[in-house]
């Protein structure tokens, strides 16, 4: 028996399974290479000693699922394929409607044609929207405010809809917080295309000397130091969040949400500050206006998580700057 990952080179994925191989898990990778690089497979060897089945295949490709459902024995799948840059899917929304939500149904269809119903789905915190006040818990109503947010909450609502309609479904719909940091052999991390949008790869750009200085955007937030506060949750962390997820599933019957983050909030001059301690670098910075979109205050309540799947983040903000930092400061041009 195998577990499908979709979008298993990307850069929560492929953490993940790491975390996986590591129980000896018999791994097929489904990835089309939208926001990761082949290299990432390399390094995930390096690191385990093991390898992985990799496809390069899109998840809206009907005939290409159902190549990988004919030719490896898949009992579930953890799908993490999806566009995930909130400004880009302002300006490309059918891009993001199409890849991210008709990629899921596809995806969903040929697992029901092969009586797959296993399933863990990358949601995100962004469900939450606007209104609901921090701690975040999973019984508060859910709304987006940009396309790749209504993406999220359209998959979640289909796959509600879905478990309803048929009780074989087990499905995991697992929030993430704000993941950073990465393996601790510095070997994988978080690599995006041109200039970050969030917070910790700019940081580590600017210590790096790949970018000049960094903007907080906002500094008159009702927050202790005006800043914006955010869950940061380590990767690795995040990564055995699956795996217990995974494990869970023989026991959930329809689709459960569940928050990943650590319950603690921390600001981006916090952040600031402690990666600067961390490196010993330099992170010039100045504040500009509040970006459109965010607000002052975003942490998880990780009871669910702690309860059902037994499951809470062990590592600290230190460790996740240390990681982040030796991942960026080795691999400064990411896996090239
Ligand atoms: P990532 O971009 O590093 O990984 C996503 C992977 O999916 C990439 O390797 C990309 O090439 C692949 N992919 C995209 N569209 C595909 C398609 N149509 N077919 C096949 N492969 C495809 O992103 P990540 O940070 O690892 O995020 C993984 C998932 O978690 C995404 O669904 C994302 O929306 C969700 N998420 C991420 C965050 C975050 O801050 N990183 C927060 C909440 C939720
Ligand atoms: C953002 C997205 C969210 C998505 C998440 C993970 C928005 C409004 N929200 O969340 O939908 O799920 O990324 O991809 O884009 N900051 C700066 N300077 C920067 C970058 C960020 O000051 O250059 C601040 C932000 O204002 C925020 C904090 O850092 O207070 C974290 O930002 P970011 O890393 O982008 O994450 P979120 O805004 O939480």
């Amino acid at each position: 028996m195998s577990l499908l990952i979709t979008g298993g080179t990307g850069f929560i994925g492929s953490h993940t399974v790491v975390e996986l191989l590591a129980l000896d898990k018999d791994i097929v990778i489904v990835d089309n290479l939208a926001n990761s690089s082949t290299l990432v497979l390399d390094r995930i060897k390096q690191i385990t000693g093991k390898t992985v089945t990799f496809i390069e295949a899109d998840i809206c490709d009907r005939q290409a699922m159902q190549q990988v459902f004919l030719t490896h024995d898949i009992d579930a799948v953890v799908h993490f394929a999806g566009l995930k840059a909130v400004g880009e899917s302002s300006t490309m929304p059918l891009s993001y409607y199409h890849n991210n939500v008709a990629g899921s149904i596809t995806l969903l269809q040929v697992m029901a044609e092969h009586g797959v119903k296993n399933l863990v789905f990358s949601s995100s915190a962004t469900v939450y929207g606007e209104n609901n006040p921090s701690p975040l818990d999973e019984t508060m109503p859910t709304s987006a405010t940009n396309p790749y947010g209504q993406t999220k909450l359209m998959i979640e609502n289909i796959l509600f809809d879905l478990a309803k309609s048929d009780e074989q479904w087990s499905i995991a719909c697992l929030r993430y917080f704000n993941p950073i940091g990465a393996h601790e052999s510095g070997l994988i991390g978080e690599n995006p295309n041109g200039i970050p949008n969030n917070l910790l790869p700019y940081v580590s750009q600017v210590a790096v000397g790949r970018l000049a200085q960094l903007q907080v955007f906002g500094d008159d937030y009702p927050t202790p130091d005006g800043t914006g506060v955010r869950d940061y949750i380590h990767v690795v962390d995040l990564a055995q969040g699956h795996v217990k997820a995974l494990e869970k599933l023989k026991d959930i019957s329809g689709c459960v949400p569940i928050n990943l983050g650590t319950g603690n909030g921390t600001s981006v001059l916090e952040i600031v500050n402690t990666f600067k301690d961390i490196s010993g670098q330099d992170i010039p910075y100045h504040i500009a206006p509040r970006r459109a979109g965010d607000i002052a205050t975003v942490y998880a309540d990780a009871s669910v998580a702690n309860n059902l799947l037994n499951w809470h983040a062990e590592r600290d903000l230190a460790t996740m700057i240390a990681d982040t930092w030796r991942w960026q400061s080795q691999n400064p041009n990411g896996f090239e």
